[in-house]
């Protein structure tokens, strides 16, 4: 069971190159992003997202056409992306600090978290909200750098597993979650969960980063591949 994964550095890449494939839409959306670092990621984003539909089924990546309609409730801009013409190829992105991520698959269900590992953290305030009972006493051991790292991936495998069922963090409580395991386990009965496994492989994306991958099935063959450009995406 294979996934591919795609990392490009917000720092470096084209941004003007990769604004050329989005829609009037998302570009009127990039236009209202006064933050220029919020800006670059939201296009190479949507960028990415467009050529890897394109590298996938052939079609021009300015015409591919996402939905984003929600599975769980009638919203129809909230839910997981996917791509109309191809809803077989299961995808997820993330993006946090420089590094903008996209993980994709035909033979599992994927979401993929990634984050900045120089985020500030509140411990006491996040621990409540995020850990189960026994991620709580296994966190009670731990200080300094070793807790930071600890909540950076407790949080990035949480939020993988929302983006891979696209209940997204509003619906889920994070504590419903236990991820002290490789497989995710329960801790409460959440609606429209799916009946199918989910496992967790943890990602080296780039330094000062955390990574999660959530799939379904037996244990992924993941493969990264790092892009200077938007472009050189290859499927
Ligand atoms: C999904 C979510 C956790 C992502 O958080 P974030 O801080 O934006 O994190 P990331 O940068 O890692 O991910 C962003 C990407 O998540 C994806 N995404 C958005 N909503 C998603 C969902 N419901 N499921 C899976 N992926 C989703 C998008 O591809 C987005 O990138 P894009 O806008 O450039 O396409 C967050 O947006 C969320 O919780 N949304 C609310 C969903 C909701 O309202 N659910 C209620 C269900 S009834």
């Amino acid at each position: 069971m294979a996934v591919r994964v795609w990392v490009v550095d917000a720092r470096t890449a084209d941004e003007a190159e990769a604004a050329r494939l989005l829609s009037e839409a998302e570009l009127d959306r990039a236009g209202e992003l006064d933050v220029a670092s919020v800006r670059r990621t939201f296009v190479l984003s949507r960028a990415l997202q467009r050529t890897l539909c394109s590298r996938y089924s052939g079609a021009p990546a300015a015409e591919v056409d996402i939905t984003r309609a929600c599975a769980h409730c009638a919203h129809p801009g909230h839910g997981k992306p996917r791509f109309a013409a191809a809803p077989e190829l299961d995808y997820s992105v993330s993006h946090s600090g420089d590094l903008v991520a996209i993980a994709a698959s035909t033979d599992t269900r994927v979401g993929l978290d990634v984050e900045a590992g120089s985020r500030h953290v509140e411990p006491e305030r996040m621990i409540p909200l995020l850990a189960t009972e026994s991620e709580r006493t296994a966190l009670a051991g731990l200080s300094g750098q070793a807790l930071r790292r600890e909540l950076f991936r407790l949080w990035a495998c949480k939020e993988a597993v929302v983006k891979l069922t696209g209940h997204g963090l509003l619906a889920v409580p994070f504590t419903a979650l236990g991820v002290d395991g490789p497989v995710v386990r329960l801790t409460a009965p959440l609606d429209h969960w799916p009946d199918e496994a989910i496992r967790l492989t943890g990602l080296s994306l780039d330094e000062g980063y955390v990574s999660a991958l959530a799939t379904t099935g037996p244990p992924p063959e993941v493969a990264v591949d790092r892009l200077a450009r938007v472009a050189d995406l290859a499927w």
